[in-house]
């Protein structure tokens, strides 16, 4: 018997480096995917086969496995030893997420192998498999939140802030969505620690910006809400892209790719920690991308997705 699970990747469409900070993160689903198909085996190893090449695992011996593929094996290990399986298993990981750019897939890998996996063995809930793609993800990202992994399986819209509950931003709205990755190599962790020595450098203006971005949340979230135009939506993201800017987590690539963008859409924002990475722009007709022809981006188009976690 196959188990094949898939889901959704995520942008941060406003809030990132100041959640840090206590204010309040909308993060969204796109309708780019991973999916992982597993089955059972007599023989006792966990074999994958991903992005990054086969691999396999003896499931007796203590091995050390190296990230991208430890949530994989952490999870196949923990169900193989929950229901006392004598055999091994086969898990094939296919995915149309970009890598280490931002765009959630590592935890679109956790979410599908968690349903993938769990469900040769038992019927777990879209909760109990969240839990369990958060525990796989901490195995890579420690300080994970949560948030990726939340809306990887509920799809949609979630607003999140630190030590709060995530909630659920009921809203659909219809936004095309241009993603363009700058190939600029870029550690989120550098990044933040960037913002922290600007933050204790700049006391009262960091506070001032965070102060701006909350408003400018709450003002997404109205608009998100009213269904409001994608023009408006742009406007907010040109505005938070400022707030990024003056945090100094922009520089001349990046600005140089939203500047371009910005002429052939309604706005454009870093999306994730930012220092390279990926872009995120809000467009109301699809085709204004030919405009792009002439430049050398590597981009591709985007939806909200409203599936989340689908299992087959
Ligand atoms: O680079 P990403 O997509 O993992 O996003 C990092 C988001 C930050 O706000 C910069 C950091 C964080 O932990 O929230």
């Amino acid at each position: 018997m196959k188990s094949k699970a898939s889901a959704p990747g995520k942008i941060i469409l406003f809030g990132e480096h100041f959640v840090v900070y206590g204010v309040k993160a909308i993060v969204a689903a796109i309708n780019k995917r991973v999916t992982v198909t597993s089955s059972k085996t007599n023989e006792r190893q966990i074999l994958v086969n991903s992005v990054f090449g086969e691999d396999s695992f003896s499931i007796d011996a203590d091995i050390d496995v190296k990230s991208p593929l430890k949530p994989i094996v952490f999870l196949a290990k923990k169900m193989i030893d929950e229901f006392g399986h004598n055999g091994g298993l086969v898990i094939d990981v296919e995915s149309e997420i970009p890598v280490g750019v931002g765009l959630g897939s590592s935890s679109a890998t956790c979410v599908a192998a968690a349903a993938s996996i769990s469900n040769l063995f038992a019927k777990f809930s879209k909760e109990d498999i969240l839990n369990l793609a958060i525990e796989a993800e901490r195995t890579i990202f420690a300080d994970t939140s949560g948030a990726d992994c939340t809306v990887c399986t509920f799809g949609g819209i979630i607003e999140y802030q630190k030590e709060r509950e995530f909630e659920r931003i009921k809203a659909n709205p219809r936004l095309n969505l241009v993603i363009i990755n700058s190939h600029k190599a870029h550690s989120t962790n550098t990044v933040v620690n960037h913002v922290r020595v600007f933050k204790d450098k700049h006391v009262k203006e960091f506070e001032k910006i965070c102060k701006m971005e909350s408003e400018l949340i709450e003002r997404v979230k109205e608009t998100l809400k009213e269904d409001g135009s994608i023009s408006s939506i742009g406007g907010l993201m040109k505005e938070n892209q400022r707030y990024l800017k003056e945090i100094g987590v922009s520089n001349k690539e990046l600005d140089d790719i939203i500047e371009d963008a910005n002429s052939v859409t309604c706005g454009s924002k870093i999306t994730g920690a930012g220092g390279g990475g990926c872009i995120i722009s809000v467009t109301e007709f699809e085709d204004s991308l030919s405009k792009f022809s002439d430049k050398s981006y590597d981009y591709f188009l985007a939806k909200i997705d409203f599936d989340g976690l689908i299992t087959f």
